[in-house]
């Protein structure tokens, strides 16, 4: 199957299925010298990790990554990086009954038709567990960006009807609640409508908004290689998201010029600045300095326990009811891959765009 790398020169490729013998990703074009190890990984694979509150999946995995190659001495070597995660409970049973039918909202169907058959195991490739190779490879790429001030924070902004409160944000908090949402307040109203949803044997979707701090102007490759179409691409193929927004998004549709054109003007220090940041940080599809701001809207969990109307591979008509473990939202599992795939997506951009102007090479070169 084509399509499981992403980036250009910083690039991931994903691979293994939600019930094989495991799971993992090669990141080729890590700069040498980027001080790695395990832990820093393990930090990222653990905020996805299910069976951590009553709102994800009570599977006992313990998702442990191991490096296989490209550091040395506690330090990137230049080489590709390639990372494991081995599936500690494969129970492919759990699954059987899903083989002869095709679940509404799930990959089923299509892989039937795209492929002929299917690894039906927990969805095979389909999975969330595919996002651990996102999650590892986005450790990385976080890392090189940290390095040079650059930082990109997800969160839960709204699940439901439920939505966070601007006036009391605090990211410190987003770790401390099982919605991952930096608001307290808000994040236990969404628990409360979470309870409800899986009383009602249902499931329900939500937003994650994701803030890259520290951005410096110039990064982004017009034309097709938009900094906004990239990041529009990288999240898009995360699973059960169905829409993306950078800035003020949809709402433009609604707007004025005069009220979403961002004024220019400068600071204290003579350097270029946004009176607002409408654009979300992007301009042409090139950096503006801004901080880059998106919105990702996912679907409500596919696998509910309410019985649904499907049909079976000969296409017939049949009443199901899922078995197994599902999470009734899967935003707060989520967040963590919108955080990865975006900053794979800045740290590849920026080094596209380090060949710009001849003096840049020039630079470069007499170094
Ligand atoms: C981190 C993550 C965890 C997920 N967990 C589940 C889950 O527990 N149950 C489920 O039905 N779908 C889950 N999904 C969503 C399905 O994988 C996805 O909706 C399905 O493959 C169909 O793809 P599509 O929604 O992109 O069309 C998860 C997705 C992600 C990104």
């Amino acid at each position: 199957m084509a399509g499981s790398s992403f980036g250009n020169i910083f690039k991931i490729s994903t691979w293994g299925e939600s019930h094989g013998k495991g799971i993992g990703v090669v990141v080729d074009g890590c700069p040498a010298g980027l001080n790695l190890c395990e832990e820093d990984i393990q930090k990222y694979l653990n905020r996805r990790k299910p069976g951590q509150s009553k709102y994800t999946t009570p599977r006992s995995e313990d998702d442990m990554v191991e490096i296989l190659s490209g550091v040395f001495e506690g330090k990137t070597t230049g080489t590709p990086i390639s990372m494991v995660v081995f599936n500690k409970t494969q129970r492919p049973s759990d699954y059987t009954q899903i083989a002869n039918y095709y679940r509404p909202g799930h990959a089923d169907y299509t892989f039937d038709e795209k492929y002929g058959f299917r690894d039906y195991r927990g969805g095979g490739r389909s999975s969330g567990r595919e996002t651990i190779g996102r999650v590892a490879g986005g450790a990385v790429a976080a890392l090189l960006l940290e390095e040079l001030g650059i930082k990109v924070n997800a969160y839960t902004k709204s699940i439901g009807n439920v939505s966070i409160d601007y006036d009391r944000f605090d990211l410190a908090m987003r770790d401390s609640n099982p919605v991952s949402m930096p608001d307290e307040e808000a994040a236990k109203l969404a628990a409360e409508l979470l309870d409800n949803k899986m009383a009602d044997l249902d499931s329900v979707g939500g937003v994650i908004e994701c803030v890259v701090t520290g951005m410096k102007s110039g990064i982004g490759e017009p034309v097709f290689e938009k900094l906004d179409a990239n990041l529009a691409k990288a999240i898009m193929s995360i699973g059960a998201i169905k829409g993306i927004e950078v800035g003020a998004g949809f709402e433009v549709a609604t707007k004025s010029g005069s009220n979403n054109n961002d004024s220019f003007t400068t600071d204290s220090e003579g350097n270029v600045i946004k009176r607002t940041n409408y654009a979300g940080g992007i301009l042409g599809g090139i950096s503006d300095g801004s901080d880059i701001v998106l919105r990702a809207a996912v679907k409500p969990t596919p696998s509910i326990f309410k019985e649904q109307k499907t049909i079976n591979r000969s296409h017939e008509d049949i009443d199901i009811k899922i078995k197994g473990r599902h999470d009734p939202v899967i935003v707060p599992r989520a967040v963590v891959v919108v955080e990865a795939m975006t900053a794979i997506t800045i740290l590849d951009m920026l080094l596209l765009s380090m060949t710009s102007t001849v003096s840049k090479i020039k630079n470069f070169f007499k170094e």
